[in-house]
């Protein structure tokens, strides 16, 4: 005997078929059916969905009979369901997208529904409560677009603002003793300025951390993962450095408990000072190891500065620069690498970066010297030449005076005009 849920399955998947195949009454409803003519504003909205787009139509989910124009259209006589309320609408969907013969045809997952039953949501719908997101309050009921369409609510740079909707709603959420203020913290994150205003992809939106249809807050133990997604060499480090055993203890999650979940700002070498005092006080083995990073990250950091300072007045100055660029851009990576590297906790490892980036630096200002001292025997050169130039104009033009006043007739020589 087949288990009831397939056997519901089996009977959407049916329905389904004769909606979309049968001559009568589920035909593809065209916009004279009946129930266009009286749902204009919502077969607007509809007319452009990814539903209506494979040929489904308003009987398709609501029942009833298309080419009656009364009201009688919507009698349970022709099959008409009316709109699903909250409590109805995740198994109204799922009717579909937890088919997988059906879905199968379209490439689409099915996983979905089970999804959001072990999310935090679904779980506050299994009790029933319905304040929590249903499909709809994430997808929309009649405009729903595919999740890679720039329009839709699903769309990543658009998801921040679908699930702040609610997670930003004061009443709502103190009702769950949730803060309100997780989409500001994101938005002014570094991942939300990233995604949000830089639409940069390949930074997380809610979704990316959380889960769509399995939103929940990660575990303390999964964080790492989580974020790992993405930053997975600093995972790594961290696993391998002395706050392995911190975070075991339970003493330190990972990665938040050094640059929080939503508030994320962008790294600083300034945060080896502030930070690390929190847990570790001073002349601790901890706080000097710190204290040693942050001098030697922070002096990388000026020796860069410096040689790009003097690469800078280089090309104001009107000069090629596009070797002494590349030795920057070297200098430049080995930098960047130092706060990678430093999740490691161990100076000496740190040391062998920043070392590299002195060294590059060194060797733009180096070159820089040289082109500076170029220069200068270029300038004294080119002021002999002037003066060379100068003095032989100077002696032609005498030359030239002289021969001159030789050849002019003086006034007494031929006046007879
Ligand atoms: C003669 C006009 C008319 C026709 C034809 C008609 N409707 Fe309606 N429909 C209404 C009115 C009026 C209401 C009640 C007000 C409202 O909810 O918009 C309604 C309500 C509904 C509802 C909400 C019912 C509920 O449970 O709350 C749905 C769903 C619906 N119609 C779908 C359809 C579909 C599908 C068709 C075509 C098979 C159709 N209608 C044909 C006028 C019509
Ligand atoms: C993919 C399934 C689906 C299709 C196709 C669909 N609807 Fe709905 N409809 C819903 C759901 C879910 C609700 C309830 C959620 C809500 O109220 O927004 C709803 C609610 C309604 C309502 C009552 C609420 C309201 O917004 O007034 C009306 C009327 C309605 N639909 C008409 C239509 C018409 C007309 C069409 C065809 C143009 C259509 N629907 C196509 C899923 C669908
Ligand atoms: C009668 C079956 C049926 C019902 C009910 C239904 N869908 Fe669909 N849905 C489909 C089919 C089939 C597609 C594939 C369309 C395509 O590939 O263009 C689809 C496509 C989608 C897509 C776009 C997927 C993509 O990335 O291309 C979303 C999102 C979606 N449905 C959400 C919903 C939601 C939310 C509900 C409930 C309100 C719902 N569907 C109800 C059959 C259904
Ligand atoms: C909390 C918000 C939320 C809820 C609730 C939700 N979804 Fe989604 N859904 C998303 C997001 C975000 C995406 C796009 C990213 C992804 O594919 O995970 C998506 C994508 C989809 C897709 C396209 C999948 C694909 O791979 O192309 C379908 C179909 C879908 N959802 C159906 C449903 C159904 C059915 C339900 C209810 C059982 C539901 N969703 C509930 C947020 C939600
Ligand atoms: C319709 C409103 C609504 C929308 C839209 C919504 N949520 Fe929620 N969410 C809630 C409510 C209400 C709860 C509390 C449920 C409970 O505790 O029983 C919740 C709980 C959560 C939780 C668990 C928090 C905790 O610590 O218990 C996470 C994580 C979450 N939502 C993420 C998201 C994400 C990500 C999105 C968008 C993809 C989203 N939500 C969209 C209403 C919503
Ligand atoms: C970079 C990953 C990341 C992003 C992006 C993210 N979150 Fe979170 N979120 C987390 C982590 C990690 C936790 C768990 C914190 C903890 O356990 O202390 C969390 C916790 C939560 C909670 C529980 C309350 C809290 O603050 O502890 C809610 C609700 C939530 N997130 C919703 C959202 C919403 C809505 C968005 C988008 C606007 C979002 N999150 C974006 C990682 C993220
Ligand atoms: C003990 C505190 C601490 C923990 C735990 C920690 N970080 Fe960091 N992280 C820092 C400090 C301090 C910096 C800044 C170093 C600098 O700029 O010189 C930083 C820098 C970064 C950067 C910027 C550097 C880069 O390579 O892009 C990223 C990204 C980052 N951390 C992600 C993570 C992730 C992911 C985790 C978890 C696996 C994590 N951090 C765990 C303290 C920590
Ligand atoms: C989906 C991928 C993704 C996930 C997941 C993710 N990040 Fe990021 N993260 C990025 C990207 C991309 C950037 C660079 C943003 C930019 O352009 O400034 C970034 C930037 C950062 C920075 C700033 C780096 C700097 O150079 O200043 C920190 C710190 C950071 N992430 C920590 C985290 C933590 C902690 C988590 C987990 C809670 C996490 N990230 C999860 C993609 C991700
Ligand atoms: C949330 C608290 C916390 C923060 C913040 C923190 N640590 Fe720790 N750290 C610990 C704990 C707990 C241990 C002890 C691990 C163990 O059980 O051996 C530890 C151990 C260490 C050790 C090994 C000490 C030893 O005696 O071998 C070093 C080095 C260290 N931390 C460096 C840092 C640095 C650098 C920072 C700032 C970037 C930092 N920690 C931030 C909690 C923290």
């Amino acid at each position: 005997m087949a288990p009831p849920r397939s056997a519901h399955a089996l009977v959407a998947f049916m329905s389904f078929l004769l909606l979309i195949l049968s001559p009568s009454p589920g035909a593809p409803v065209s916009d004279q059916s009946s129930c266009v003519q009286c749902h204009s504003k919502i077969a607007h909205e509809y007319a452009d969905s990814a539903h209506a787009d494979m040929g489904m139509t308003c009987v398709s989910c609501h029942g009833g009979d298309p080419m009656n124009m009364e009201a009688t259209a919507m009698s349970h006589g022709a099959g008409f369901r009316g709109a699903p309320s909250r409590e109805r609408i995740p198994p109204f969907c799922g009717d579909c997208h937890a088919n997988r013969p059906l879905m199968k045809q379209y490439g689409l997952p099915t996983h979905q529904l089970e999804d959001y039953k072990s999310s935090e949501h679904g779980r506050a719908w299994a009790r029933g409560d319905t304040h929590a997101a249903v499909c709809t309050d994430c997808h929309g009921s009649h405009a729903i677009l595919p999740a890679d369409d720039t329009r839709s609510s699903v769309y990543e740079t658009n998801v921040p603002a679908t699930c702040g909707r609610c997670h930003g709603d004061e009443e709502l959420t103190a009702r769950y003793g949730l803060p309100a203020d997780v989409f500001e913290k994101y938005r002014e994150s570094v991942h939300g300025v990233a995604l949000l205003v830089g639409e940069n992809k390949a930074a997380p939106s809610c979704a990316s951390c959380h889960g769509s249809h399995g939103a929940l807050p990660p575990a303390a133990v999964e964080i790492g993962n989580v974020c790992g997604q993405c930053h997975r060499s600093i995972v790594e480090r961290l696993r391998e450095s002395a706050h392995a055993a911190a975070v075991r203890d339970g003493a330190l999650t990972e990665c938040i408990s050094c640059h929080g979940h939503h508030v994320i700002r962008p790294a600083d070498p300034s945060m080896l000072q502030e930070l690390c005092a929190k847990c570790h006080p001073p002349g601790s083995r901890a706080a000097q190891e710190s204290g040693r990073m942050y001098e030697l990250i922070s002096g990388a950091q000026r020796d860069f500065d410096e040689a790009e300072a003097a690469v800078h007045r280089l090309r104001e100055a009107g000069y090629t620069v596009a070797e002494l660029q590349s030795h920057l851009e070297e200098a430049h990576t080995k930098l960047v690498q130092t706060a990678d590297i430093q999740h490691l906790l161990v100076a000496e490892r740190v040391e062998r970066y920043t070392i590299a980036v002195t060294e590059a630096a060194g060797e733009v200002e180096i070159q820089v010297a040289r082109m500076h001292a170029e220069l200068r025997t270029r300038k004294v050169l080119l002021g002999v030449f002037w003066l060379v130039l100068v003095v032989m104009v100077g002696m032609l033009l005498t030359k030239r005076a002289r021969a001159s006043s030789e050849l002019t007739p003086s006034p007494t020589d031929g006046g007879g005009r």
